[in-house]
């Protein structure tokens, strides 16, 4: 059965770097509704100009966007034997109907590692982080610099600082989270789904605990 996993976590815990990495040694999909929507804004599409102002302000986009935007990525071919899902789902309305998604699909959700980290080292690690044009690999100045300063090291495009990594944003983004994210904690430990992992470690040591949960080997 394809296996699907739902990184769960406040905004800079590392899901998106995590994500890269595990997707890459156990083969399966990255999607990032974030991603998603950071690249219809770039290419002006009409989606990209609906989310545009609720990212600027750190809110979440509405759900009635983001469920059929991640359901049509779902539904693409690569996602055949899984996928590892980064910022979504992000309300319990969106849970629910990814729960139902699949189901009807055949399949259900294998795991949900939750990446916790204190509030203060989220600011940190947002302020210094740099993301990659091209494909939005994140790097960060003090923790994960680039080999070359303002170039990703995986495709040579140019580094940039999200728009919503300002310090009011930040906060703004965490509030949201507070409120309207981290029910779905209970909500998946309720199901026996959530894997509690500690994000404050360094990269190599989350990579270590999310390969034993993902179990891809
Ligand atoms: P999204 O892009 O999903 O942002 P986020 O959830 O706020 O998460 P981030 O990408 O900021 O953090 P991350 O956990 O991936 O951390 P990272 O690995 O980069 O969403 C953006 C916006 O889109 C939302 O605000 C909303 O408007 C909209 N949106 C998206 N999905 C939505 C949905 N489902 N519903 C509605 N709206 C939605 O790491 C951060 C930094 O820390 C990096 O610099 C990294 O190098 C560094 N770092 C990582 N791990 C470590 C470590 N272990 N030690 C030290 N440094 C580390």
């Amino acid at each position: 059965m394809a296996k699907f996993f739902v990184l769960l976590g406040p905004p800079g815990a590392g899901k998106g770097t995590q994500a890269q990495i595990i997707s890459k040694k156990c083969g399966i999909p990255h999607i990032s509704s974030g991603n998603i929507f950071r690249e219809n804004l770039q290419n002006e599409t009409e989606l990209g100009l609906k989310a545009k102002s609720f990212m600027e302000k750190g809110e979440l986009v509405p759900d009635d966007i983001t469920i059929g935007m991640v359901e049509d990525r779902l539904d693409q071919k690569d996602c055949g034997n899984g996928a590892l899902l980064d910022g979504f789902p992000r309300t319990p309305f969106q849970a629910k109907s990814l729960e139902m998604f699949l189901t009807e699909k055949g399949s259900k959700i294998a795991s949900v590692p939750f990446i916790d980290v204190e509030e203060e080292e989220l600011i940190e690690r947002l302020s210094g982080r740099w993301t990659c044009r091209a494909d939005g690999h994140v790097f960060h100045l003090k923790y994960n610099p680039p080999k070359e300063a303002g170039k990703c090291d995986f495709d040579g495009s140019e580094l940039y600082q999200r728009t919503d990594d300002k310090r009011e944003t930040v906060e703004q983004r965490i509030k949201v989270y507070f409120d309207q994210t981290a029910p779905l904690i209970d909500f998946y430990r309720e199901r026996g789904l959530l894997a509690e992992i500690d994000g404050s470690k360094s990269i190599d040591d989350v990579t270590s605990e999310l390969l034993e949960v993902v179990n891809c080997q």
